[in-house]
């Protein structure tokens, strides 16, 4: 094996590679490894994480320009607060009275010191939302898929799971020990056969996403439910991106459905159309009692402070009263989808999530800096976090994008792609 030094200077060296070599290295060596990379990256102006945004994330955000140093105006297309409930009027209104009266944090985790009447008011709106008995706060998204399923399921149970699911999915069945297989993504053929095939198990599990955050597909509910009836199997559902923007009224994926009843397990996550941080999980209430006190990450972590509560439930109420939002978003996400199409490129999406795969050839890294450079906000998702050939730049939209912020990205979206494809060539890899 070569040691990490003898790949540095590679043009086309392989990250994931070296990566997994360097858990082989010492922590000086990782590191010093790590750093030249990233020092690489800003010098060749490759670098757009964690950019730094000046101003709240609306359809247009102040962003400090890493390389000039300057403060320059950006369309954001990066950012999950699909309905525009970071910036919107009534719920800054009423976090700010919600921090004047029970102040900045709790200091402790909810079974010790950490539960207000705010946080019991949102289980309850939260329930309600998902048609469910009850629901149960935790402080991140990620915290709660670890929590649920390393609490639910045992190291004699079977959890089935897409392989598109998110990571905070794949630490929790770490965590949990259960046996555990994925099945290819939205492929219920595939899941079929893996659970008819299966021996027999103190329970199964059935793990799928609302809306898939890479793809901005939706989980073929319908069917899924069917299997998991059939094998007498649960279905946890991780309604992360569909939670307010999916479903005639905003209730999420199942609703999209119309098999909201037949979900036996709802996580959902606080980050996306709330825009703030936490994540919640809702059941009956034996599960969800459990949960509360057997989810070492509900447990052993401190409660939201009571103002981020206070955010959430505002965005309900935004959410019940404001359906021209979610209108909107979707007239936006129809816009947007037949704009793309109209350029050459071939969009699927049905969700606010709308990939652009980059053609074979692209380079990323420079084509995302193009982006930057014209004022777009985007996320580009590399390799590694993808394979080579399922690289792309992902768009997210917002309810509160307006037709011109949408023709500009577009237009720029055509001279990145003429620019950085192949001569002649304007497709989707
Ligand atoms: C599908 C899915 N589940 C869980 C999470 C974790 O949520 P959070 O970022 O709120 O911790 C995310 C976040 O990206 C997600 O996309």
């Amino acid at each position: 094996m070569k040691k990490i030094n003898e790949y540095r200077g590679c043009e086309n060296f392989d990250l994931r590679q070296l990566l997994i070599m360097g858990r082989k290295e010492n922590l000086k060596e990782r590191t010093k490894f790590f750093e030249s990379f990233i020092n690489n990256l800003q010098k060749n102006k490759e670098l757009q994480h964690l950019r730094c945004i000046l101003s709240p994330s609306d359809r247009e955000v102040f962003v400090k320009d890493r390389y000039t140093g300057k403060t320059k105006k950006m369309l954001m297309f990066g950012s999950n607060n699909y309905l525009g409930l970071a910036n919107h009027p009534y719920v800054i209104e009423i976090t700010k009275s919600a921090a004047s009266k029970y102040g900045v944090g709790v200091g402790g985790p909810p079974l010790l010191n950490g539960y207000t009447n705010l946080h019991r008011e949102l289980e309850e709106r939260l329930a309600e939302l998902k048609g469910s008995e009850d629901a149960l706060i935790f402080s991140s998204g990620y915290g709660a898929n670890l929590g649920l399923v390393s609490a639910l399921v045992n190291s004699n149970d079977l959890i089935l799971y897409d392989s598109n699911s998110h990571a905070s999915l794949y630490d929790g069945i770490k965590l949990s020990g259960a046996n555990s297989q994925s099945f290819e993504h939205n492929n219920v053929k595939d899941l079929n056969e893996l659970i008819k095939n299966t021996q027999s198990y103190a329970d199964k599990f059935i793990s799928v996403e609302g809306v898939y955050s890479m793809e901005g597909d939706t989980a073929p509910l319908d069917k899924i439910i069917k299997i998991a009836g059939a094998n007498n199997a649960y279905i946890i559902l991780d309604d992360a991106h569909g939670t307010g923007v999916m479903g005639k009224t905003g209730r999420g994926t199942a609703e999209h459905y119309n098999v909201e009843d037949k979900i036996d397990i709802t996580m959902g996550t606080f980050s996306k159309t709330f825009s703030v941080t936490g994540g919640f999980i809702t059941s009956s209430k034996s599960i969800i009692s459990y949960l509360r006190f057997f989810a070492r990450s509900y447990m052993f972590s401190a409660s939201l402070p009571p103002a981020i509560a206070a955010a959430v439930l505002a965005g309900l109420d935004v959410i019940k009263n404001q359906p021209e939002l979610l209108t909107n978003l979707n007239d936006n996400i129809a816009y947007t989808k037949k704009a793309l199409n109209q350029i050459g490129l071939n969009i699927n999406s049905k969700t606010s999530i709308i990939p652009l795969k980059v053609p074979i050839g692209m380079n990323i890294r420079k084509a995302s800096h193009a982006f930057d450079e014209e004022g777009i906000f985007l996320n580009s998702i590399e390799y590694p976090a993808v394979p080579i050939s399922e690289q792309r730049f992902r768009i997210s939209l917002m309810a509160t994008h307006t037709k011109q912020d949408i023709d500009n990205l577009i237009s720029v979206v055509e001279r990145v792609w003429k620019k950085y494809s192949d001569p002649g060539r304007l497709e989707a890899a």
